[in-house]
């Protein structure tokens, strides 16, 4: 598989991408550090335009797209609010794309509908990049994800991984197992109840044969963990917010919890955090949530050059 085969395809979903397809990117995105940290130059995608949608905040998404294309040369135009555009006065998500569509040669967009990210790959020529679509899925933070899994752990084969907090509401972790399990890793889930993985991912695992573990219990799994991928509360997508509160500091990862961890067991975190891991743990060996964030510039880098027809 070669990362050209990716010119002018949309990024909506990871169950859209095979194996060998994630190998590319993560290998491109490898031969991108350099330049993600400035010490090498190349100006590929000069005289392209990207167009960045955030109906919703961002801090990392948004800013490392903005980065990893002005890296590469291209230039950026920008919406960070719903209200600063047409659609406040009525204007359907379809024809902002449309007209999105013709200002520039690929979008990225996040907003707080599931399936927002497909629909505007119906209506925009161009390619579009689902940068987070409600409580659907994530798929750049997938792939960024799995690069830091790969970097630091030295294969995505057969991990062990616990993912820890809002499993329910958690976008990143709906993407993300289905990518691992291509990668035949060992999957639990630790969650209350109320805040487990969807019975319908649950479902579509068990239909290819996947069988995963939940748990409420952190500390039944963390001894035999690999990689803690841990969650913040979705506050906002609560409809309720008496429920939020019965949920809200379930889990707090701290040095005491760690003891019980493996030396090399990694802690990752899509980010932002709120309570869920103690500033103590930065300082840690088992603490990758910085390099993961600085991992979405070289792996947008790489999504960026293969959509838009770079070449390295
Ligand atoms: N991980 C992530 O999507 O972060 P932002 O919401 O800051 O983009």
């Amino acid at each position: 598989m070669d990362y050209r085969e990716f010119f002018d395809k949309d990024i909506v979903s990871i169950r859209d991408f095979s194996r060998s397809q994630i190998e590319s990117i993560l290998d491109l995105s490898e031969e991108m550090v350099p330049y993600a940290t400035g010490e090498k130059r190349n100006k590929m995608l000069d005289g392209k335009i990207l167009g960045n949608l955030f109906f919703e905040p961002s801090t990392r998404t948004r800013l490392s797209f903005e980065s990893a294309a002005h890296r590469l040369g291209a230039d950026v135009i920008d919406v960070s609010q719903m209200s600063m555009t047409s659609i406040s006065k009525g204007e359907t998500l379809a024809d902002t794309i449309r007209m999105v569509d013709t200002y520039c040669d690929a979008i990225v967009l996040r907003h707080p509908h599931e399936g927002a990210a497909r629909l505007a790959a119906k209506f925009s020529k161009n390619p579009v990049i689902n940068a987070g679509d409600g409580a659907g899925s994530h798929p750049t933070q997938t792939l960024l994800d799995l690069f830091t899994m790969r970097r630091e752990k030295g294969s995505l084969d057969g991990l062990n991984i616990a993912m820890v907090g809002d499993l329910k509401y958690g976008r990143t972790v709906h993407s993300l197992v289905d990518a691992l399990t291509m990668f035949g890793a060992k999957l639990t889930f630790v969650a209350p109840e109320s805040l487990q993985m969807p019975d319908d991912i649950v479902s579509h695992l068990k239909s290819g044969g996947y069988n995963t573990k939940k748990t409420a219990n952190l500390e039944d799994v963390i001894s035999d963990a690999d990689v803690l991928y841990v969650t913040r509360i979705q506050r906002e997508r609560f409809p309720d917010p008496a429920e939020y509160s019965k949920v809200a500091g379930t889990y707090r990862i701290d040095n005491e919890m760690l003891r019980e961890a493996k030396s090399d067991m990694i802690v990752m975190h899509p980010l932002p955090r709120i309570d869920e891991i103690a500033p103590e743990v930065d300082n840690t060996e088992h603490a990758k949530y910085f390099e993961q964030a600085f991992n979405g510039i070289p792996v947008r880098m790489a999504l960026l050059c293969a959509i838009m027809g770079g070449e390295l």
